[in-house]
C-alpha cells in the first residue's frame, strides 16, 4: 500500500488557511496554491538518489552531491494542477511536463479526458501527477491509470494539496504503488463530491471564473 504522507509544516498549515478562507481573491489564492506546491515539492522529492561530483570553489576542490539522473517529470492535471507547475519547475528545471485535461461531469462526478500531451520519454522518468484536489479521487485514479497503461510509466507519486478520506481510498485501492503528499486530509465530501470543509472550487479560484 501506497503511504500517505499529510505534510503539517507550520508554513504549509498557514497557508493553507488563507486559500480555505472564502474572502481571499483569485491574485493571492493563485500565488499561495504555488507557494505550498514549492513547499510540498520540498518534503516529496526528499527520497531522490544523489550522486557525488567534484566542483572546484574559489578556495578549493570540494565533493558534493547532485541529483542522479535527474529524470523528473510533472504532470498536472488541468486546469486546476496548472497552479501548481511552476513553482516545481522553478525548483527542478530539468523536469519535463506532461498535461492531462480531465474535467468531472457535473451529474455524475465521473472524470472526462480531453486533453493528453507527455513527454516521449515519460516511461523510463519519475512522475510527479499534481492537482490541488482529491475528492471523489475519479480524475487522479485515471490520470494515473493512463500514466501507467498507455506511456507504460513505473514509479508514480500524487502531490494534492487537499484531499477527501474517500479520495485517498480510491486511489490507495486502484494504485496501491502510488504514495500521496497532502498538506491535509480533510473531513469527507457533500452531496455534491465537494470537499468539507475544502476552499470551493480549486480551478474557478484559480483562474477566477466564477
Ligand atoms: C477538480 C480538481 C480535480 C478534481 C477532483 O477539477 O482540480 O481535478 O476536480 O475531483 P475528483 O477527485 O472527484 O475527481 P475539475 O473537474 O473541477 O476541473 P478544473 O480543474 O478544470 O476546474
Ligand atoms: N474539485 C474542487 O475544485 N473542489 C472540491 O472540493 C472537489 C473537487
Amino acid at each position: 500500500m501506497g503511504t500517505v504522507h499529510v505534510l503539517d509544516h507550520p508554513l504549509i498549515q498557514h497557508k493553507l488557511a488563507i486559500l480555505r478562507d472564502k474572502r481571499t481573491g483569485v491574485k493571492e489564492f493563485r500565488e499561495i496554491v504555488g507557494e505550498i506546491a514549492a513547499l510540498m515539492c520540498y518534503e516529496a522529492t526528499r527520497n531522490l538518489p544523489t550522486e557525488e561530483v567534484e566542483v572546484e570553489t574559489p578556495v578549493a576542490v570540494a565533493k558534493v552531491r547532485v541529483l542522479a539522473g535527474k529524470k523528473l517529470a510533472i504532470v498536472p492535471i488541468l486546469r486546476a494542477g496548472l497552479g501548481m507547475v511552476d513553482t516545481i519547475i522553478d525548483l527542478i528545471p530539468s523536469a519535463k511536463v506532461g498535461h492531462i485535461g480531465l474535467f468531472r461531469d457535473p451529474e455524475t462526478h465521473e472524470p472526462v479526458e480531453y486533453y493528453c500531451k507527455m513527454p516521449p520519454d515519460i516511461a523510463e522518468r519519475q512522475v510527479f501527477v499534481v492537482d490541488p484536489m482529491l475528492a471523489t479521487g475519479g480524475s487522479a485514479a485515471a490520470a494515473i491509470a493512463l500514466l501507467k497503461k498507455k506511456y507504460g510509466c513505473k514509479n508514480i507519486t500524487l502531490m494534492d494539496i487537499l484531499a477527501a478520506p474517500e479520495g485517498v481510498e480510491t486511489v490507495q485501492k486502484d494504485h496501491p504503488d502510488v504514495d500521496i503528499f497532502l498538506a491535509a486530509l480533510d473531513e469527507r465530501l457533500n452531496e455534491h463530491a465537494y470537499i468539507v470543509p475544502g476552499l470551493g472550487d480549486a480551478g474557478d479560484r484559480i483562474f477566477g471564473t466564477k
